[in-house]
């Protein structure tokens, strides 16, 4: 297995692991900015547990739907558990990795992704698929962590590291260099904290919002 196959296999075990658990997963509240409308089409990228997706299934109602988007099975499973328990109709949790999102292109009005894109491996990717799938006009909010420095190499490299939520981090300017790559022309930061320690290095988190213009 290369690296990429190493660190999809300790994401899927770490989190898988963690979807019975109840401790908090989050690193910021993409959630509480995002405002969803009802009968909007909504996506949580890196869903976890889907608590924010049935949040958001509330929001939207009967004539809108949410999309919770996660690689973890044991994730996956946990969120359709709980949906089905509370018998919602208008979400569905598919299985996929963020470089690929399986959403047909101008499809969505409103993104939000809380403490994932940090795990990716081509953060460009996820940003172009953003891109792809938002209609014009769509918006997305975004929690993650940047990290101060480059994160060493041995750590970029270690599957456990990335998947605790700390070696696939980037730096701030690499980060928003990637999202205008990807087309979006403002990166409005919404929140910030003073850098932290985590695992071996210093981050900060985050969270923004960008639009998809007309
Ligand atoms: C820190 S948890 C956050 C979960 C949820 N957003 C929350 O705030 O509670 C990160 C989630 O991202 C998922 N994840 C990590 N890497 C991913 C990838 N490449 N593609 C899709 N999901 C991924 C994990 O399985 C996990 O459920």
């Amino acid at each position: 297995m290369n690296t990429k196959s190493n660190i999809i296999e300790a994401i899927n075990v770490r989190y898988s692991n963690l979807a019975h658990s109840s401790c908090c997963l989050s690193c910021g509240g993409a959630i509480n900015h995002a405002h969803p409308q009802p009968g909007e089409i909504c996506v949580d990228l890196g869903s976890g547990r889907g608590t924010d997706v049935l949040r958001m299934a509330d929001e939207v109602g009967n004539n809108g739907y949410v999309y919770g988007i996660d690689i973890s099975t044991g994730m996956i499973a946990k969120s359709r558990e709980l949906s089905d328990k509370f018998g919602y109709t208008n979400v569905a949790f598919i299985q996929s990795d963020l470089e690929t999102l399986p959403l047909p292109e101008n499809s969505c009005d409103v993104i939000i992704s809380n403490c994932t894109i940090n795990h990716v491996n081509n953060k460009q990717k996820v940003f172009n698929e953003i891109y792809r799938i938002l209609k014009p006009g769509g918006r997305c909010i975004i929690s993650d962590i940047y990290s101060i420095g480059q994160v060493p190499l041995e750590y970029k490299n270690d599957p456990d590291a990335v998947a605790e939520c700390w070696a696939g981090s980037i730096p701030k300017d690499e980060y928003l260099a990637i999202i205008a790559q990807a087309g979006f022309p403002e990166i409005v930061i919404l929140e910030e904290s003073e850098p932290y320690p985590k695992g071996a290095i210093y981050v900060a988190s985050f969270t923004y919002k960008i639009v998809k213009p007309q």
